[in-house]
């Protein structure tokens, strides 16, 4: 399983050194949470920032998009040529327009489901998804608890994909630390996004190989 820091946290901190610090743990997904204050009653960055992360590292850009208004904002996020870009269904008007968009432009597609959003609301386009984004808390800030309720859809998640030979990764997003890493990846995560653990931590280094070497 592999963890991708948010930078949630760190946002007042030298970015450039928070890059080296990550690629020195050998870090090799960075979430990047942006929201805009009307999907989430939070502000972080837009596409400004992604752009000008991208040329800076080599990690792969997970672009989490909180945002109200992802149809008439995702050429924006396009052209930051983040690697994933992840809108929320919540907030899609045409989801299969966004999803053909993003994949036209040869980026990796990604939805994300609130706590509150079933995963049959997502049903229709796990076919063309790269990844999925289950929440485990309500999106808009890091530091709170881990919602367990939210693993059932991950392990619905994982049995439509043996079944039906989809090819999505899984990914948890919220409350993320070394016990409930342990439950995502029982349930089947490939990819767990940690902000608040990770950078608290002592060591950043030894807890992404703690997170990463988790093996149930
Ligand atoms: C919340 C963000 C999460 C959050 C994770 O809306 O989507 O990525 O930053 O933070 P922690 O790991 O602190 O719960
Ligand atoms: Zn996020």
């Amino acid at each position: 399983m592999k963890v991708a820091p948010s930078i949630l946290s760190v946002l007042d901190q030298d970015l450039d050194q928070v890059l080296k610090t990550l690629e020195d743990a050998n870090v090799e997904y960075l979430h990047l949470d942006v929201m805009d204050n009307v999907f989430v009653p939070n502000i972080t960055f837009d596409y400004n920032l992604v752009k000008e992360l991208k040329p800076k590292t080599k990690m792969i850009l997970d672009t989490h998009l909180m945002i109200a208004n992802p149809d008439e904002l995702i050429d924006e996020y396009i052209k930051t040529k983040s690697d994933y870009l992840c809108f929320h269904i919540e907030a899609a008007k045409n989801p299969k327009e966004i999803i053909k968009k993003i994949k036209d432009n040869n980026l990796k597609c990604a939805v994300s489901i609130k706590p509150k959003t079933p995963v049959s609301e997502i049903e229709p386009y796990l076919q063309d998804l790269d990844l999925v984004l289950v929440m485990s808390v309500e999106p808009g800030f890091g530091g709170q608890k881990f919602m367990v309720d939210m693993l059932e859809k991950v392990k619905l998640l994982k049995k439509l994909k043996e079944e039906k030979n989809y090819n999505y990764l899984i990914e948890m997003d919220g409350g993320l630390n070394n016990n409930t890493a342990v439950l995502a990846k029982e349930a089947g995560c490939d990819i767990i996004v940690v902000g608040t653990f990770l950078f608290n931590s002592e060591n950043i280094k030894e807890t992404v190989k703690e997170l990463e070497s988790i093996w149930k």
